[in-house]
């Protein structure tokens, strides 16, 4: 069966409804000898428990995403609601330079942003092709909980997660 080119306004009207989709903010991270690395994500899940299991997708432009195919290591470094800064600079080109400024540690062979809502480290299991990006299956290697509220993405504003108690009148 053909595939849909998407060009028919399909590409739009897709967009919209991802759009809807509120996503946790992530900067995944890999070290390019001494030099970190660094990108913001929405397109990260957990994908299984036994083992434990993350996927990530990268755009293949990315530069983190060369620096993981030499390391096949990375870090998910889940953000907080008080790091919408954080996930504006890393969505940026720059390289090392993202990271001026900003505290972070070696963690497991990976960088790791200190005060994120939560890290994992992760060896890449397989990369999968996925379109105009990469799919990263990632095996968890450390997982380290935060506390605090997370940062979302949703309707192209950063946001955070609210209980529904908490809203109704
Ligand atoms: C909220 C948000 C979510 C993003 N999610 C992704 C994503 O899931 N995958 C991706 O490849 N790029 C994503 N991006 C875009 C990258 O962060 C951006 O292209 C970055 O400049 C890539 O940097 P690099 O070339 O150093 O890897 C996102 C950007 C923002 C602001």
């Amino acid at each position: 069966m053909s595939r849909p080119s998407g060009d028919d306004g399909l590409r739009d009207r897709f967009r919209e409804v991802m759009a809807g989709v509120p996503t946790p903010v992530s900067v995944v991270t890999s070290l390019d000898g001494d030099r970190p690395h660094g990108t913001t994500v929405s397109a990260f899940v957990s994908l299984s428990m036994a083992p434990p299991m993350v996927l990530v997708a990268l755009d293949r432009g990315s530069d983190l995403l060369a620096v993981v195919g030499r390391t096949d290591r990375f870090g998910l470094n889940i953000l907080g609601s008080d790091q919408a800064a954080l996930a504006t600079a890393f969505a940026r080109k720059g390289g090392s330079l993202k990271f001026a400024g900003v505290p972070w540690e070696t963690a497991d062979g990976v960088p790791r942003l200190l005060g994120a809502r939560g890290f994992l480290g992760c060896t890449v299991a397989q990369p999968v092709d996925g379109g105009d990006h990469v799919v990263l299956l990632g095996d968890v290697r450390v997982a380290d909980p935060g506390s605090g509220r997370p940062l979302t993405y949703y309707s192209r504003d950063f946001g955070t997660h609210v209980a529904l108690d908490a809203v109704r009148p």
